[in-house]
């Protein structure tokens, strides 16, 4: 096999033939500091996945290689070869129940590389569905760019990146998502890219960044990827993982990496790989796309049968064979040397170039941006409260007509407190309608939170100022239609009372809301679980069972205390009781002929008088902060604390054997449990 290989050039070789703008890292370690950009190299990396009956699954196979500045590396494969979870792997970005072991290295330190040090344009394209094209780009911009930048610069860095892109006859059309048609699959993908090279990363991962465009735009859109170092003078290091590349694409990239099934099929220069195919019985038939070629040669989901070459000896073997063949003799190939090699000069530790974080704008500015851009959505945005004010204005008007114009008789007492129940419990519940939008919401806030565009702190600020006047709005306009009609207290201040506290029930909901979606970001799963959580609260807050007949353990303690209900049932019932006087039912002559309201409150709702109305409406606005709060922590925890569980499960693999059940096929991993 290595007479095969010694044809291949040298990959030192093809870098000097390459065009000047490839710079090794140690060039680049006389420049500027700006201009030093990313190396990054892995050795003997190893992804695995722990499925049923303690089975496990290698998704990548000791995988080594690296890539270097000014230059992009092409990761192809067939479908499920692991491309992604390779560039998952790389930026740092992999799931719980995933293993990884082995060294990766940025400029040859051990750093982790989430959080805001890379752009990383995922295979799925989440995009806030209300903005248009220009809008999603001009936030992105007033939120990423550094303070340093005034407004104009902001705007015009956006709209050259829009054309950069070849949006610019999209501009001004909406995103879209489910239900709503807005831009075409390839222009999203392209808004997506745009959004992330706003800030001229030194390091850009791409998932598939041309699939669904039409062949003259992959070309490009990868040419304008790969030249953006040109024009900002930043020795950029681009990662991409790509399908169907045209022979034009393919030759822009200067590293090729080629999986199947987890394991490396080649890894060098991009020119090269179809010498090493031909090398090995595999050559490239005349006039067909390289990149078609290879990726025929190693797709093993068809059970197609392939013809090889060798020698002008030509035999039909299955394509697994090809594979095996491929694998084994790129293991002992001189291009593997030189990539280890190459691995290891790169893993010589850098202690001059630390990778710098990306400058942001300002928290103030953020939270301004945020709060603008969020305002904007949930006013587009049907689903999130519109729909439910209309919901809420019918069944305002139903309760109106159901209890119109209470009296004061022994019986009204008992549907003053249903009125207040189905208010501050039913109509609060159905706070989770605005759930699938917030969802949805949530999964923008992921993205842009994974590659640091903005922090927590400010998104929460940002959503909850702007979720204000409409949660005002759906509070104030059915409450003033289901309350006065009904004949509750008159007074101004028992109406606001009553507005307040529905205000602080249904925000109240929504940061619970929150917590779940940070917690079940599914939103089926999360309406199921929230629904659940306030169907427990509901039980606990002492109308189904009044307090004093509440169960001690669990649900008097502590659950009665924890849930708000509690408050707001207390709260409104002091507002509506007190001062009313009722007729007593059945009872005869001088004071004994009606009941007071404080006497009401005391033993039939067994309501806590110890302390006013206004303390319970303090204690709804505290658990707001505290609901915030909470979300906040979940997510700063789970930022802390998921690459330290991610480091402490990177363990080896687990001891394994090779077992071939046919010589010339790919070895098969097999674990020992
Ligand atoms: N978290 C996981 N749990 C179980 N299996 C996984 C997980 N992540 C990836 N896999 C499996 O690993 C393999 C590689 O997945 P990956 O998404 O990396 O493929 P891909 O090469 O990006 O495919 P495509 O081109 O279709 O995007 C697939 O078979 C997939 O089912
Ligand atoms: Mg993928």
């Amino acid at each position: 096999m290595t007479s095969l290989v010694s044809a291949v050039p040298n990959i030192q070789e093809i870098e000097m033939k390459g065009s000047s703008n490839v710079i090794g890292s140690k060039r680049m370690n006389n420049g500027g500091e700006e201009n030093k950009g990313v190396c990054l190299s892995w050795k003997d990396l190893w992804v695995t996945v722990s499925g049923s009956k303690n089975e496990s699954k290698s998704i990548l196979e000791g995988l080594t290689g690296y890539a270097k500045p000014g230059q992009v590396l092409a990761i192809m494969g067939p479908s499920g070869s692991g491309k992604s979870t390779l560039l998952d792997a790389l930026a740092g970005r992999l799931g719980s129940n995933t293993r990884q072991s082995g060294e990766i290295l940025i400029n040859g330190n051990k750093q982790a590389l989430a959080y805001g040090t890379s752009a990383y344009v995922t295979q799925d394209d989440t995009l806030l569905t209300t903005l248009t094209v220009k809008e999603a780009v001009y936030y992105s911009a007033q939120l990423q760019l550094p303070d340093t930048m005034s407004k104009q610069e902001k705007k015009q860095r956006a709209d050259s990146t829009i054309k950069e892109m070849g949006l610019q006859d999209a501009t001004n059309t909406r995103i879209g998502g489910w239900g709503v048609k807005g831009i075409s699959g390839g222009q999203k993908r392209r808004v997506s890219i745009c959004i992330e090279i706003l800030t001229h990363p030194s390091l850009l991962f791409l998932d598939e960044p041309t699939s669904g465009l039409d062949s003259a735009a992959s070309y490009y859109v990868m040419k304008r990827i790969a030249s953006l170092g040109k024009k900002d003078g930043i020795q950029r290091t681009i990662i991409a993982s790509i399908h169907q590349p045209s022979s034009e694409v393919f030759q822009l990239f200067h590293n090729l990496c080629l999986l199947s099934s987890g394991k490396t099929v080649y890894f060098g220069p991009a020119s090269a790989a179809s010498e090493f195919f031909a090398l090995n019985g595999f050559p490239c038939p005349p006039l067909q796309n390289p990149s078609d070629h290879l990726l025929k040669t190693i797709n093993k989901d068809f059970d197609q049968d392939i013809e090889m070459d060798l020698a002008h000896m030509s035999r039909t073997i299955s394509t697994e064979q090809a594979i095996g063949i491929l694998v084994t003799s790129f293991k002992s190939s001189e291009i593997n040397q030189e990539v280890t090699n190459e691995v290891e000069v790169l893993s010589k530790k850098d202690n001059n170039s630390t990778y710098k974080k990306k400058k942001h704008a300002g928290f103030l500015n953020q939270c301004l941006v945020l709060t603008r851009r969020s305002f904007v959505n949930m006013f587009r945005d049907l689903g999130y409260y519109w729909l439910r004010l209309g919901i809420y204005i019918a069944l305002a008007i139903s309760l109106a007509t159901v209890f119109n114009n209470l009296d004061k008789s022994y019986g009204s007492i008992q549907d003053r407190g249903s009125f207040l129940m189905f208010v501050f419990s039913f109509l609060t519940f159905m706070t989770i309608g605005g759930f699938p939008s917030y969802v949805e919401d949530m999964k923008v806030f992921e993205r842009e939170r994974l590659n640091g565009h903005y922090g927590v702190t400010a998104y929460v600020i940002g959503n909850t100022v702007s979720s204000l006047p409409y949660l005002l709005m759906v509070s104030l306009i059915p409450g003033a239609i289901a309350y006065y009609p009904s004949g509750l207290q008159k007074g101004y201040q028992h109406f606001l009372y009553f507005i307040c506290a529905l205000f602080s029930c249904l925000m109240l909901v929504e940061s619970l809301m929150m917590i779940v979606a940070s917690i079940v970001p599914h939103f089926l799963m999360g309406i199921i679980t929230g629904a659940g959580i306030q169907g427990i609260m509901m039980l606990a807050g002492g109308f189904f069972r009044l307090p004093n007949d509440l169960p001690n353990p669990f649900w008097r303690y502590p659950m009665f205390y924890i849930a708000f209900h509690r408050y707001a049932f207390q709260g409104s019932y002091k507002n509506e009781f007190e001062g009313l006087k009722f007729d007593r039912d059945g009872g005869v002559g001088g004071s004994l002929n009606y009941i007071s309201g404080e006497e009401i409150l005391r033993n039939k709702w067994h309501v806590d008088m110890s302390y006013s109305k206004w303390v319970d409406l303090g204690v709804l606005l505290g658990m707001i902060v505290l609901y915030r709060v909470l979300f906040l922590i979940i997510i700063k925890t789970t930022e802390k604390v998921k690459p330290f569980v991610l480091s402490l499960m990177a363990v080896s693999p687990r001891k394994t054997i090779h077992v071939l059940e046919n010589p010339n096929a790919t070895p098969l991993h097999v674990e020992i449990v």
